[in-house]
């Protein structure tokens, strides 16, 4: 019998993994999830967010069986989403990374933060923002890709 059920992406996954494993460590490992990063596994650099109801998630610290009940989205899913998938290709036409490593989580907030609020502020971008930390220093294109995302391609035009 499964240990407990998880729900990501859309369907149901039962898995027998030590409950206490934490999320990211589980969708990487046991779904073959691979988008959602492992960086400092101490809930401090949010490259491992993922949605969860909607809502941005940090998914390093908690035991994944906490998520059982809920809808898990990763950066895979979004991929199959009208907003994610628009973050997405303005992502790459913007050519928004170096090494790629922190962007699935940024697209994963910035998602959340267009699902719930269509017309952000540059502010209202920042803060959604403010815990994801960027080692190559991507941050300039980043904003322009979200602008774009934003303003659907208007904001380099501009
Ligand atoms: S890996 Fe989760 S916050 Fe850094
Ligand atoms: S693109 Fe390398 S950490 Fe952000």
């Amino acid at each position: 019998m499964a240990a407990y059920t998880l729900r990501v992406n859309g369907e149901a996954h039962d898995l027998d993994t030590d409950p206490a494993k934490p999320l990211v460590y589980v969708l990487r490992g046991e779904l073959g999830l691979t988008g959602p990063k492992i960086g400092c596994a101490l809930e401090q650099c949010a490259a491992c967010a993922v949605l969860v109801d909607g809502e941005h998630t940090l998914s390093c610290n908690r035991a994944a069986s906490e998520f059982e009940g809920t809808e898990i989205t990763t950066i895979e899913g979004l991929a199959e989403d009208a907003i994610g998938a628009r973050i997405q290709d303005a992502f790459m036409a913007e050519n928004a990374a170096q090494c790629g490593y922190c962007t699935p989580g940024i697209i994963v907030a910035v998602a959340s933060l267009l699902k719930s609020n269509p017309g952000p502020s540059d502010g209202d971008i920042s803060e959604a923002l403010a815990d994801h930390l960027c080692r190559c220093g991507s941050h300039n294109r980043v904003l322009r890709a979200v602008r774009n995302a934003i303003s659907g391609g208007q904001a380099d035009a501009a």
